[in-house]
């Protein structure tokens, strides 16, 4: 099939990461002939500007697929599992955005500048990392080529964005209530976002990790394909709209220098070296929201151990962290001819 032919869904097109998937389809002018706008039976009929003209918000429903070539999931795990098989026996190939499919040994897990090749197998479904790993796995897998990671502590704060349109909205609105001397009214999040931090994301497991933590976990193994890589997660809520943050500190095999980890990761693709403390230059959320690297800054030797490194990574948790991960996947396929199963 010509790529300009190419007919792509959006499912979850109003949301938060999906409005960003269909900004980034118009700003990167990705090959397609049509692009449907897919959410739920609240926002049927609701407008959407695209491409200079408008696209009609349906109604997703399991007839949904059978004119699309290619979708793009981001409306929440359940629908992705109820959903996406449809989409894929119908002969469309999905990108989902949830954690519905992660960790499925039959659905690669990619970000296009680490494991590009595992797109060759997919079987209809292909699962985009969560946020915090995407940014976290750009930095590290050329350190891993470098000087083989042996562990890894992350410690992340992340946006609000994160969780949804309407946790955008619970932060702006308890910003409001407190400076009109009012209660904040915490809705979305368990305690109130504004002013706090949260050091709970996703729900609370057996083992007294959150599900985020041990998705950094899991999918860092199966993206870098190296299931020996320790690592150790601490995630948390941050009163910031756009934009994640990670203190990730590194432990390799190999020494490698803070100087040469600056000339590694200034080579790498999709990654911006941000690294001067005496210019006061270092990876900030303001400076990242919007963008589409992954900037990487405050590169230290780690002293308490031979061979560490310490790195504060920041990026856009909407854009790399999701709707431009997605998009670039789709991009790959659309290079490589794996659009059609
Ligand atoms: P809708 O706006 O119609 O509720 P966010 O992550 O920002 O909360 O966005 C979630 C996205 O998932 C929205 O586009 C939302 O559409 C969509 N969504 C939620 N539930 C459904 C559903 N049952 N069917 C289709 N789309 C859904």
């Amino acid at each position: 099939m010509h790529a300009k032919q190419l007919r792509v869904g959006v499912v979850g097109a109003t949301g938060a990461v999906g409005r960003e998937m269909l900004k980034i389809l118009e700003q990167r002018t990705f090959p397609a002939g049509i692009v449907r706008a897919l959410a739920s039976s609240r926002s049927a009929g609701r407008e959407i500007p695209f491409m200079g003209g408008q696209l009609t918000v349906e109604e997703l429903g399991e007839d949904s697929f059978h004119d699309l070539d290619l979708a793009l999931f981001s409306a929440g795990g359940s629908i992705s599992e109820q959903y996406a098989p449809i989409a894929a026996r119908s002969g469309c190939v999905v990108v989902d955005n949830s954690s519905a499919w992660r960790m499925d040994p039959e659905v690669p897990l990619v970000v296009p500048e680490v494991n590009p090749d595992d797109l060759a197998w997919h079987k209809g479904i292909i699962a985009n990392p969560n946020c915090s790993t995407i940014q976290m796995v750009v930095v590290l897998k050329p350190l891993h080529d470098a000087g083989k990671i042996k562990r890894v502590v992350v410690s992340t704060y992340q946006a609000v964005s994160g969780t949804g349109q309407k946790a955008i909205e619970e932060l702006e609105s308890q910003v409001r209530q407190m400076f009109n001397m009012q209660e904040p009214e915490a809705k979305v999040y368990p305690h109130q976002i504004a002013f706090n931090c949260l050091p709970h994301i996703d729900v609370f497991l057996d083992n007294d990790y959150t599900r985020e933590e041990m998705k950094m976990v899991l999918e860092t193994r199966k993206i870098m394909g190296d299931a020996d890589i320790r690592l150790t997660a601490t995630t948390v809520r941050v009163p910031v709209f756009y934009g994640h943050s990670e203190s990730v500190n590194v432990e390799t095999e190999k020494k490698i220098s803070a100087a040469e980890a600056r000339g590694i990761l200034s080579q790498a693709p999709g990654v911006q070296v941000l690294d001067n403390p005496g210019e006061k230059i270092y990876p900030m959320p303001i400076h990242a929201a919007g963008e589409d690297l992954t900037f990487v800054g405050r590169i230290r030797e780690d002293e308490s151990i031979a061979n560490g490194l310490n790195l504060w990574i920041v990026a856009d948790n909407l854009r790399k962290g999701a709707a431009l991960n997605t998009v670039q996947i789709a991009e790959v396929l659309v290079d490589r001819d794996l659009v059609r199963v």
